[in-house]
C-alpha cells in the first residue's frame, strides 16, 4: 500500500478501523441535501471523540453547534457502550437544522430525546438556561462538553462549559482550534483568526483547568482540538 499524503492516510485507517455504517454515510449526505455546509467531524475524529467520552467515563454530554448531527450520533453511541446509560445534550442555532439533526439521530437508533436531545436556541441564550436548570436540580451536570459553533463565542462558550461542568475530571474540547488560528484572511473572517488565538491564551491563564492544542492532519486538513481537563 503506497499512502502519498494525510487524506490517503485518513482513509486508509479509517477502511480498517473504524465501522461506517449506513446511519453515518446518510447523515453525512442528508446535511448536504438540506444545504448545511460540509464541516461535520471526520469519522477519524467522530471515533477519536467517542473513545475520549469512553476514557474519561462521560455520562452526560454537552455539544455546542449540532449541525446534521454527525457528531452527536458518535456520541449517543458512544454513551451506551457496555450496557451504560448516558446522553447527550446538542445544542442548535438553527431550526431546520435541529429537525434534520433529530432525524438524523433517530435513523442511527438514537432515541430522542432520551438519548440525545437537541435544544433549539444561540448558545448564550442556551447555556444560561441550562445553568439555571442545573442550579434548580432540574439536570445532572455535565462531564463532557464539545464546542463547535460559532468563533465570536468561543471563550464564552468555554467559561460557561467549566460552569455547566461537574469540576474536577471534567473534559472540554473546542473543535477547529487550529484551522481558525491559521484560517486565511477571508473577507470579514480575520477575526476568527484573532479569537482562536485569544481563546488559546484566554485558556492558558484559566487556573481551573489543564489544557493542550493537539495539531490533527487527515481528512479536514490540518486542524486540531483544544483540549482541557478541570483540575
Ligand atoms: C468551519 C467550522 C467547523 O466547525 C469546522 O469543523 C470546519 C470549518 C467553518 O466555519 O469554516
Ligand atoms: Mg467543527
Amino acid at each position: 500500500t503506497v499512502l502519498a499524503n494525510a487524506k490517503d492516510v485518513d482513509s486508509y485507517a479509517v477502511s480498517h478501523l473504524i465501522a461506517i455504517d449506513k446511519a453515518l454515510t446518510d447523515t453525512i449526505s442528508n446535511t448536504a441535501k438540506n444545504g448545511a455546509p460540509p464541516i461535520a467531524v471526520s469519522p477519524t475524529q467522530g471515533k477519536f471523540l467517542s473513545l475520549l467520552t469512553r476514557i474519561s467515563g462521560a455520562q452526560n454530554v454537552l455539544e455546542i453547534g449540532t449541525l446534521g448531527g454527525y457528531s452527536s450520533i458518535w456520541f449517543a453511541r458512544s454513551l451506551k457502550a457496555g450496557g451504560k446509560k448516558g446522553k447527550v445534550t446538542s445544542v442548535e442555532v438553527l431550526e431546520d437544522r435541529r429537525e434534520l439533526a433529530m432525524q438524523n439521530l433517530r435513523n442511527a437508533g438514537v432515541k430522542v430525546p432520551e438519548e440525545a436531545e437537541v435544544l433549539l436556541g444561540a448558545g448564550l441564550e442556551v447555556l444560561p438556561r441550562l445553568l439555571a436548570e442545573i442550579e434548580q436540580g432540574k439536570r445532572p451536570k455535565f462531564d463532557f462538553i464539545f464546542i463547535d459553533a460559532d468563533w465570536e463565542n468561543q471563550w464564552n462558550y468555554f467559561d460557561y462549559g467549566v460552569k455547566l461542568s461537574k469540576g474536577p475530571g471534567s473534559v472540554i474540547l473546542i473543535d477547529n482550534a487550529v484551522q481558525k488560528m491559521l484560517e486565511d484572511g477571508i473577507a470579514g473572517q480575520g477575526k476568527r483568526r484573532e479569537d482562536a488565538i485569544s481563546v488559546v491564551e484566554k485558556v492558558g491563564q484559566d487556573r481551573r483547568v489543564e489544557a493542550v492544542l493537539l495539531q490533527t492532519l487527515g481528512a479536514k486538513q490540518h486542524d486540531g482540538f483544544l483540549m482541557a481537563l478541570l483540575v
